[in-house]
């Protein structure tokens, strides 16, 4: 509610008792001060009567029409009222302005005892992880990685790897072919041979990557990824190429599983041997309880890759002197890897960036 400062009709009164008229307004001022809730209301107040249009100025707009004698008088009081005013309002003000910090303060008081916000964090893909983890292993035996490109030419893909042209072994591999001389690499292999060109026995390397081939299915993905391993060492058996395997089988999957190898065949491998482990999800007895095992559809068995001796054509194609130089070589599908470890049904979840799957990998 604001009192303007026409109501108090100077004018008129000032003749007859200017004092009353100036504690009428020292009176109403001081109870508009008293009663502002807020430091803005009482800043309103303050305007309303000390301000330029406010009531004071008006009175000293009639000043005109005291006489000589009575001006002194008048605007001396009129000062001391203003002032008595100006230190109730500044006392007043103070007083509403600290109250309001202390509202405020208590209002925005920190509860420490609220439980935060816990932001997400990332993760490593699980694939990522099962790379680390077989190459961790296989470090443990001297192998260091080796990697190369993903669009690679027919002459590491296939012709290093002794597939002869037009050999239906190419077509194993359900090749995607960027052009005649050029195809997304169908498996690590070249590695092998980009790495035995470039260096010299002996070698202890893994090749890793992403390869791709034209197959998709519940247990195919047009990409996935791969890990070998490549010995080259001056006599090198079979006995080596299945301890090395064996042990790594046992590190990854545990201790109790055994491993088997079967003939095969690879052009860049003589002889070859398809490896199986015991079904690290039966534990070998393919049931679980009385129910079958779906991983290795009771057989107890499963297979997790390729393996042999290299190709004499292999060494010699990339400049290793054959027989003085010899070796083995293994290659292992990575989600393979992770779907046999954590019985992961669908090879499809890799790529679909579900975090609730990925999730359950972070560590
Ligand atoms: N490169 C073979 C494949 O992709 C796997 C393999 C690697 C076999 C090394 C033998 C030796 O099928």
């Amino acid at each position: 509610m604001r009192t303007s400062p026409e109501s108090f009709n100077i004018s008129g009164m000032l003749k007859e008792k200017p004092e009353e008229k100036i504690e009428e307004i020292r009176a109403a001022a001081q109870a508009a001060f008293a009663k502002a809730p807020t430091a803005k209301e009482l800043y309103d107040a303050k305007v309303q009567f000390l301000g330029k249009q406010g009531s004071f100025s008006s009175i000293m707009k009639e000043m005109g029409k005291l006489s000589a004698e009575e001006k002194p008088a008048f605007g001396k009081l009129v000062n001391e009222v203003k002032q008595a005013l100006e230190a109730i309002y500044s006392e007043r003000e103070e007083a509403l302005k600290s109250g309001e910090l202390a509202a405020q303060l208590a209002a925005e008081t920190l509860d420490l005892s609220l439980p935060s916000n816990v932001g997400q964090t990332g993760a490593r893909h699980p694939i990522a992880l099962v790379i680390e983890e077989i190459s961790g292993i296989l470090a443990r035996l001297g192998y260091s990685v080796r990697t190369g490109p993903l669009i690679e030419k027919d002459r590491y893909n296939f012709e290093g790897l002794n597939f002869p042209p037009d050999h239906p072994a190419r077509d194993m591999q359900d090749t995607f072919y960027v052009d005649k001389e050029h195809v997304l690499r169908t498996h690590t292999s070249p590695i092998q041979v980009r790495t035995m060109e470039l260096e010299n026995p002996p070698l202890r390397v893994i090749g890793v990557g992403p390869v791709f081939r034209a197959d998709s299915d519940i247990s195919h993905s047009p990409n996935f990824h791969q890990i070998e391993g490549l010995c080259i060492d001056r006599k090198v058996s079979m006995a080596d190429l299945k301890g090395t395997i064996s042990f790594f089988v046992r590190e990854y999957f545990g201790k109790d599983l055994k491993t088997r190898f079967r003939p095969s065949y690879f052009p860049f491998t003589e002889p070859s041997a398809e490896v199986d482990c015991s079904c690290p999800i039966c534990i070998g007895k393919g049931y679980i309880g009385n129910e079958p095992c779906r991983m290795c559809k009771t057989s107890g068995w499963i297979e997790i890759g390729g393996s042999g001796l290299v190709h004499p054509n292999v060494l010699k194609f990339a400049g290793v002197s054959y027989p003085e130089w010899q070796g083995f070589a293994f290659g292992f599908g990575v989600e393979r890897m992770a779907i046999i470890k954590y019985g992961i049904d669908d090879i499809r979840l890799f790529n679909e960036n579900d975090v609730r799957f990925l999730r359950q990998f972070s560590v």
